[in-house]
């Protein structure tokens, strides 16, 4: 586990002190993969996913980004019962080469991004609101600062996150995200500890700001690929977003102007390498890219970013 360094954190705008206390953490030494058990999933279990599902299920066809949609027709992501990941990734597979990894919970970044560079994306088996995921987690309070870390709930895994990776450039895209965290983290620079978890904040805020909590700008094309005709300037790219009523609803009342909770500021890495977040609320801002295309150009022209040397 990465150390809780804070030696450049006065160079973050935005600083919030969320953490994760009293959370069981894989690396590489534990036993950190778990079949998903099919067979054990029940009812009620699979009742909250079709909720979850369905109440999300029109708005994201009218404003989430092609790239989602494309991906969501082309996978048995069924909208009323527990996904089968035996299922899914075979499929993901032989379009992108990614695979999931049914993983035991939280990982730490090492393991993550070790995960990552084979292609596999972890994915937790339970479902949040569930007495099995209450159980699992009672008493954390599940936030997060100390890395970079999937968040345990099989909902925003795979309703959010795995129909992107069956596009190229975005799948390519993510490999080159572990491919970077992994080089951070192996510190070859001889950076030294403060600035290795210094860096690693740096790449989980570009995460969290692009493809977690990121917005598109809305050019009109993907109103093909829709039922209803998206009508505000943006698009939803970020997996948060996606995975959460709340959120999606937020953008879309920020956008007409019937609520100003959130601000939509234009996509600048330099910023957004910066700009910390908090994890358990509505997000306050969301940073707007002209493209997919520029935001891959943006990262792979900026790694340096990424490794600052103090
Ligand atoms: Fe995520």
């Amino acid at each position: 586990m990465i150390s809780k360094a804070k030696g450049y954190d006065h160079l973050f705008q935005n600083l919030i002190p969320n953490s994760i206390d009293g959370i069981k953490i894989f690396g590489v030494e534990d036993q950190y993969v778990k079949p998903q058990d099919y067979d054990s999933i029940n009812n009620l279990e699979n009742r909250i996913w079709a909720e979850l599902y369905q109440n999300l299920e029109f708005l994201l066809d009218q404003y989430a980004s092609s790239e989602y949609l494309l991906g969501l027709r082309a996978l048995p992501i069924p909208n009323n019962m527990f996904p089968d990941f035996s299922a899914i990734s075979p499929l993901l597979e032989n379009s992108t080469g990614w695979t999931l990894l049914s993983v035991a919970g939280f990982l730490d970044e090492e393991l993550f991004f070790e995960i990552n560079k084979k292609r596999q994306f972890p994915v937790t088996e339970i479902i949040r609101k569930s007495p099995r995921f209450d159980e699992k987690y009672s008493g954390t309070d599940i936030k997060n600062n100390k890395g970079y870390t999937p968040e345990p709930d099989i909902f925003h895994d795979i309703q959010a996150h795995v129909p992107f990776l069956m596009n190229k450039d975005y799948a390519k895209f993510m490999w080159e995200i572990g491919i970077l965290g992994d080089e951070i983290i192996k510190d070859h620079r001889n950076l030294g500890p403060e600035l290795v978890t210094h860096n690693l904040k740096r790449l989980q805020n570009f995460a969290w700001w692009t493809y977690e909590y990121g917005l598109l700008k809305n050019n009109g094309a993907s109103d093909n690929y829709r039922r209803a005709h998206n009508d505000i300037q943006y698009e939803i790219y970020g997996a948060g977003i996606i995975s959460s009523f709340d959120e999606v609803t937020n953008v879309v009342e920020c956008a007409k102007g019937k609520s100003d909770r959130s601000i939509f500021l234009p996509y600048d890495i330099e910023e957004i390498v910066l700009t910390c977040f908090d994890y358990s609320n509505i997000q306050d801002r969301y940073y707007v890219i002209e493209s997919m295309e520029g935001l891959y150009c943006s990262f792979r022209e900026n790694k340096e970013i990424f490794l600052f040397e103090g």
